[in-house]
């Protein structure tokens, strides 16, 4: 598969250095999946959504009937729990205990449960360290809550995708998906540990009023004029 033109720098730039991190966060509907998604089997990177980690975490916890109102709950049982990463067609997918949960992470159930979950200091260090050493010796693009903030501050490659309140509900609508976005960013946005923000230095793109290629695009010129 040919690179895009456009691209001859980053092209530069990924023949001399392994560990490229391109991080994109938002919050819930805002285009980050999608767009990161369509960004890295541009640039062949491998594409990340950190969100179905967190969501692989809640779809455990209720096939395990975990009370995650406990702390030591949560830290107990994530000591027993083993996850690991499958990369399928450039993109990484959870497996908890061996078993691919992806059909059921946006499911209604997981949808309430996960921003609560993603509160607990014990599942963010989890997540912390499990990502972190995903990402070792490859080119990636990771989009999240807290990716350019706190999981690869370092990174010069930092973008945070947002929308109007009504154009995120309407996609989510679209979608079929029964998800209550805004209560999820008022959790994401208010809890004490990494909360979702505009990480410093971070690119910031409106999305209301742009398709996914639009945004991939005004991505790539941004890339391209920071060489
Ligand atoms: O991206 P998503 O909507 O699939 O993410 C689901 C939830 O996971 C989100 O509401 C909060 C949590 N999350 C998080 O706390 N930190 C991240 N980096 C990614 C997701």
């Amino acid at each position: 598969m040919s690179r895009p033109q456009t691209f001859t720098h980053m092209e530069a730039l990924t023949s001399l250095s392994n560990n490229i991190i391109i991080t994109i966060d938002g919050p819930a509907a805002s285009g980050k999946s999608s767009v990161g998604r369509l960004l890295a089997k541009k640039l062949h990177f491998v594409f990340v959504s950190s969100g179905s980690y967190y969501r692989a975490l809640a779809w455990s916890a209720l096939q395990e009937n975990i009370d995650v109102s406990q702390e030591t709950n949560i830290l107990v049982w994530l000591k027993t729990l083993h996850l690991e990463t499958r990369m399928n067609d450039g993109e990484a997918h959870p497996l908890i205990n061996q078993v691919d949960p992806m059909n059921q992470l946006f499911e209604k159930k997981v949808n309430v449960l996960v921003s609560p979950l993603a509160a607990s200091s014990a599942v963010r260090n989890f997540l912390l360290r499990t990502l972190r050493e995903l990402a070792l010796g490859l080119n990636i693009v990771m989009e999240g809550r807290d990716i350019g903030s706190v999981v690869f501050p370092e990174t010069r490659w930092k973008f945070y995708l947002h929308a109007s309140d009504d154009e995120r509900i309407r996609r989510r609508t679209q979608e079929g998906e029964d998800d209550s976005i805004l209560e999820r960013d008022r959790i994401d946005s208010t809890r004490q540990l990494a909360p979702l923000m505009i990480p410093k230095g971070a690119t910031v793109i409106d999305t209301t009023h742009l398709g996914i290629s639009e945004v991939t695009e005004k991505i790539f010129t941004d890339l391209k004029d920071s060489q």
